[in-house]
């Protein structure tokens, strides 16, 4: 599998070029292609990138990848990042990683997105990974309710549970917010939820990336598969 992912994320660096701004995605596939970005830095490609995570920052830093940020900068040519499901409309699930906010932001701020993963990613239908929905602490009862009643609205239900770190506390994304976790099953209307999702008032930022992946690059068994956004 991680062969799978190294494989993607050296295709979409034939991507970047020379004086290209980037997003840095965070996760496991995200760090190939970063530590393939630093190995083309060595060599003298001149790029500088924008960091989704503090784990993505330390790692950057460690390769040598020149690093700004978007108080610094107006806009990123390019965003590479990970997924935790992507389907048919390149409607993604992010945030297994915790860093939803951050990738958000970014690929949001970025003239393309160019997700990489291994062909397992691939979905029908959005919602057997836990969409993460990153919230503020206060209020999380009622921030919860708000949820469930978005939920129904757009058709969709299931068990939601605050996200643990490893070591049993609560897991606090680098915003210092926590994430709840909806174990939804289908998500049959992503854009819909997505919108109801974003105006309640205790959720910073939820997982459902619509319309912002242009590109999948996907690596499976079989070799590699480029989707474009229609
Ligand atoms: C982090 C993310 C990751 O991109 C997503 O979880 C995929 O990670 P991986 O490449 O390790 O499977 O959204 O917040």
């Amino acid at each position: 599998m991680d062969a799978l992912k190294r494989q993607a994320a050296a295709r979409a660096l034939e991507h970047v070029q020379d004086g290209m701004k980037l997003g840095l995605g965070t996760g496991s596939t995200a760090k190939h292609f970063v530590e393939l970005l630093g190995e083309k830095v060595a060599k003298g490609m001149r790029v500088i990138g924008v960091p989704t995570s503090e784990a993505t920052r330390a790692q950057a830093q460690a390769c040598g990848v020149p690093l700004t940020t978007l108080d610094e900068i107006d806009h990123l040519d390019l965003t590479v990042d990970g997924a935790d499901e992507c389907d048919g409309a390149l409607n993604l699930i992010k945030g297994g990683g915790g860093a939803l906010l951050r990738e958000k932001i970014v690929a949001a701020a970025s003239d393309r997105m160019i997700v990489i993963a291994d062909d397992t990613k691939w979905v029908d239908v959005l919602g057997r990974f836990p969409l993460p929905v990153e919230v503020i602490p206060f209020g999380l009862a009622a921030t919860q309710r708000a949820i469930v009643s978005a939920f129904a609205q757009s058709g969709v239900s299931g068990q939601m549970e605050v996200r643990k770190a490893k070591d049993g506390h609560v897991f606090v994304t680098d915003g210092g917010h926590w994430i709840v976790d909806a174990h939804l099953g289908k998500i049959p209307d992503a854009p819909r939820l997505a919108g109801l999702l974003s105006v309640i008032p205790g959720v910073v930022e939820h997982g459902l990336f619509i319309g912002l992946a242009r590109t999948a690059v996907l690596a499976g068994a079989q070799g590699i598969r480029v989707v474009e956004r229609r």
